[in-house]
């Protein structure tokens, strides 16, 4: 087993009717103005603002708010949001929706405790010193930023969808109440069932030793998550599956699912940060469609992991043959994304690759990664070509 750091300061308040807290958790930071950072929507139809808002007035809280988030966060409203909360002597950020809005207020908590251009954090040509303080009420589970230490912007400027990872910016308090996820349309539930997996497996493929706790809580994450998806899937109002895969969201990305196994892989979400910042398509979609070409690249240098998903978790039963074993763990896999609705290929999003786009992908990946990304296989330029050819 190897050496690990786990690090998870943030306090989580989980359950039914739970963001009426939000003012006393807000007001429990000692801050005198807060930012009140949201999406492009949902927040305002299901009524949940007005319930915040209510609940900050009620603990005597000042704010103000920024809406507009859209899926893959722009920087230019990181821009507007860090010259707004600078104007108006904005000391705490309260983003409430997805991961879209919580990496929005990461990046504006980024760009009001520092100096200089945000955007450096994210080009990693300069690393934070500091981040105003964050809280979260979270409408979808899904990509787990409410307790990452991650934020994930998209510069127009060039399409560059780059993520900028510091301690700096966990958050201080996650509100989940599973009930608020209940508006979600079914593609959205689906695709966040798909990032949670993937945070997890992300994990799982490692050529640097294991530990056997962590392949347990993975193992059991995945399977709640898959049985909890088809849940969902025909009865979307199931508070019990709601609250599995919320609690999974989190668990599935504050690093517990990477305790002891020495290496991060990540290769498929770096694949994936190129196709949703070039392509606008929502992440936990982009990944289901490229992480059976990924796995299918990779796999004859993981093997033994590869045969430790598919038969500890998806039920494979081994045939004999170990490669034949993980390919049909692959395959088990991408018939659970084709079973909620997920693509397995790019074209499945509705995008026809050309050969120059491939290329264009492939050295956005490059540049953005210091040209090579993985740990079960490291990737280089070439092999990401590849990877989108067989994905296509
Ligand atoms: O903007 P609104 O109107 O709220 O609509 C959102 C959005 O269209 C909608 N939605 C959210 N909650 C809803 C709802 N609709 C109805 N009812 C609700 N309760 O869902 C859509 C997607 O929202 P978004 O925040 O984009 O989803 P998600 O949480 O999947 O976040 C995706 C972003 O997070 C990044 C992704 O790359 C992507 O940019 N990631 C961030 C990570 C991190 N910071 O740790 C890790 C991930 O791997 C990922 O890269
Ligand atoms: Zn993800």
């Amino acid at each position: 087993m190897n050496n690990f750091t786990y690090y998870t300061p943030t306090r989580v308040i989980f359950g039914k009717g739970t963001e009426a807290q939000v003012g006393e958790l807000v007001k429990a930071q000692n801050c005198t103005k807060v930012l009140l950072h949201y999406g492009s929507g949902s927040v305002k139809r299901s009524g949940l603002l007005d319930r915040i808002k209510a609940s900050l007035e009620e603990a005597g809280i000042d704010y103000i708010e920024l809406g507009g988030v859209v899926p893959n966060p722009r920087l230019s409203l990181v821009y507007e949001g860090i010259e707004l909360a600078k104007e108006e002597g904005v000391d705490f950020i309260l983003a409430v929706g997805g991961g879209s809005v919580i990496d929005s207020s990461k990046a504006i908590a980024y760009g009001i405790a520092n100096e200089g251009d945000v955007w450096d954090f994210y080009a990693h040509t300069r690393k934070p010193e500091a981040s105003a303080p964050v809280g979260v009420v979270l409408t979808i589970a899904a990509a787990g930023s409410e307790m990452s230490d991650s934020s994930v912007i998209t510069n127009e400027n060039g399409w560059k969808k780059c993520g900028c990872n510091s301690d700096l910016c966990r958050v201080k308090f996650a509100i989940m109440d599973p009930e608020l996820t209940m508006t979600l349309p079914d593609y959205q539930t689906a695709c966040g069932c798909t990032d949670i997996i993937m945070h997890t497996l992300e994990r799982y493929f490692t050529t640097k030793g294991t530990m056997e706790l962590t392949d347990g809580i993975a193992g059991a994450l995945i399977r709640t998550v898959m049985k909890n998806a088809r849940v969902l899937r025909d009865d979307p109002e199931n508070y019990d599956a709601r609250a599995e895969v919320m609690w999974a969201s989190s668990l599935s990305h504050n690093g517990l699912t990477g305790c002891g196994n020495g290496g991060n892989d990540f290769a498929t979400h770096k694949l994936e940060h190129e196709l949703s910042g070039m392509y606008d398509v929502a992440h936990g979609a982009g990944l289901a469609a490229l992480w059976g070409s990924w796995a299918r690249y990779v796999m004859d240098n993981c093997l033994d992991r590869f045969v430790k998903l598919a038969v500890d978790v998806l039920d494979v039963k081994h045939t004999g043959d170990d490669k034949q074993t993980a390919l049909l763990g692959v395959e088990k896999m991408e018939a659970f994304f084709r079973e909620i609705g997920m693509p397995t290929s790019v074209s499945e999003l509705g995008i026809d690759l050309t050969a120059l786009e491939i290329l264009k992908l492939a050295e956005k990946c490059a540049a953005a990664n210091g040209g090579s990304v993985g740990a079960a296989k490291v990737l280089g330029e070439e092999d990401f070509v590849r990877i989108y050819e067989m994905a296509r």
